[in-house]
């Protein structure tokens, strides 16, 4: 543990619209290249390989418990037994919607896109997140962890305050800003903050959202008027009170007091063992550096991933209970002095936060032919489901061969935030991008599935002879 000597910080500086922003962006702190540790690439593409059996079962199992738990809190209803099936419901509702609110965000927990997209909406509704502007926050959360006036998601800001940090265990302050932000967007408005980070295109679903939402409130509570009962809003509202607890307790220990604006998740993030019970709670979560390292593996392979890079990172926290024996005297100390952390170490056998990553590239300095045809490699150099970095003239070019044979070219880079595009994930025709999980359809570059919201530029590519070749003009 350490301390650095910066300036002292206040809450403003932590606005997303303050001078510390500008400061990011000059600093290079913003969108920036951040550390990963190096993972073969055959086993990088056994463990992003998808499937909807394990979100499937988990996602049964969950509703299976909220209605049961449901029915028995309805049933025991008036009687002071009603207390615990209601407090298990409330943290399967308020809590456990959290994990999976994050992995159907990020569009890995099925294989099945539109299976990730509806659990995401439903999640969304449960752990009072507004659907579209927290998939925004988070793209913003992952390319900018805890980088002061870039992260809205940052869970401590210095000087902390303890009282704060004692009412988000009941989920005060974000049911309060939740509610008027529901508000505000059902009646079609941007505070100046989202207007950094939601693209326009967006607002229109925003405002919808927010209606639907107020729209089922007002039906919960005109029900529980009806009825003279608060047993309406024991269903839906006032979890987010008394069921909140645990995913307060599962995200504070992610990033609490460890350092600010440094561009290595191995020193902000921690990655902590869980008991059985917990990993299913919280969809292995606890390997949060290795998610924020490489956010394409999806949850049920993030404990081989940690397996992989562990001699690479400082050593995992023993239980949730190790972690807290770190994070509540950081928080106590950074309520006093605002430029305290707690600095990780990494261990001998770890290589620097600036070890560059090494991503193979094919270069070219040749001259395309007089129809514009160049040279890319030979054919059995092309893999496939393994895209091919390929640049020339200052031109960075993403060459893919599907699993059927088919080779399909694009740009090099994400539209969204510059992902390198190669290092991403190939399935049948779909490229997803390393970064925010966006997706472009490499056959005509069309994206599938957001942050990204412009196409991909395309290019043809044939097979001549034994060699692939690519047309840049
Ligand atoms: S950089 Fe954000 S999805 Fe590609």
């Amino acid at each position: 543990m350490a301390a650095n000597v910066a300036a002292p910080r206040t809450h403003q500086d932590y606005s997303l619209i303050g001078p510390r922003a500008m400061q990011a962006v000059q600093q290079g702190l913003a969108d920036a290249k951040w550390y990963a540790s190096p993972v073969p690439r055959e086993k990088m593409r056994e463990l992003l390989e998808r499937r909807d059996g394990p979100a499937v079962r988990d996602t049964l199992l969950w509703f299976a418990l909220l209605i049961g738990f449901g029915a028995a809190g309805l049933a025991l209803w008036g009687t002071g037994w009603a207390i615990i099936p209601f407090a298990i419901y409330g943290v399967l509702y308020a809590s456990v919607s959290d994990s999976r609110w994050h992995e159907t965000g990020h569009g890995t927990a099925f294989k099945t896109d539109w299976l990730n997209n509806a659990v995401y909406e439903i999640a969304s509704f449960m752990v009072i997140r507004e659907s579209i502007v927290w998939r925004w926050s988070h793209a913003r959360h992952h390319s900018d962890t805890i980088i002061v006036g870039r992260d809205r998601e940052i869970g401590a800001l210095r000087p902390v305050s303890l009282i704060e940090i004692v009412l988000k265990i009941i989920n005060v302050p974000h049911i309060f800003k939740y509610y008027q932000s529901v508000l505000r967007h059902a009646l079609g408005q941007m505070t100046p903050d989202e207007l950094t980070f939601i693209p326009e295109s967006e607002y229109n679903g925003v405002y919808l959202r927010a209606r639907i939402y107020v729209l089922i409130y007002a039906s919960v509570l005109v029900l529980a008027i009806a009825t003279r009962s608060i047993l309406p809003l024991m269903f839906i509202g006032l979890p987010s009170l008394y069921g909140d607890w645990l995913q307060f307790i599962y995200g504070l220990q992610q990033h609490a007091g460890l350092a600010e604006d440094v561009l290595d998740h191995r020193l902000n993030t921690r990655t902590v063992y869980l008991n059985f019970i917990n990993r299913y709670l919280y969809w292995n979560m606890g390997y949060h550096t290795e998610h924020h390292m490489f956010p394409m593996v999806p949850y049920y392979n993030l404990g081989k991933l940690h397996e992989l890079i562990k001699a690479d990172c400082p050593p995992a926290y023993n239980g949730l209970i190790g972690a807290y024996r770190e994070v509540i005297p950081a928080l106590i100390r950074q309520s006093k002095d605002p430029n305290y952390f707690v600095q990780r170490v990494l261990p001998p056998s770890a290589q620097p936060s600036d070890t560059p990553r090494t991503t193979e590239a094919i270069t070219s300095q040749a001259r395309p032919d007089a129809e514009g045809w160049l040279e890319v490699c030979d054919l059995d150099n092309l893999l496939p489901g393994e895209p091919v970095r390929f640049e020339h003239a200052a031109n960075t070019y993403a060459i893919y061969r599907t699993s059927i044979g088919q080779l399909f070219a694009s740009d090099g880079r994400c539209t969204h935030g510059n992902g390198q595009l190669t290092d991403g994930f190939l399935q049948g025709t779909c490229i997803e991008c390393p970064k925010h999980n966006g997706r472009f359809d490499v056959r005509d570059g069309s994206v599938r599935r957001p942050p990204p919201r412009v196409a991909l530029k395309t290019y043809p590519v044939r097979q001549k002879s034994s060699k692939v070749q690519l047309k840049v003009a």
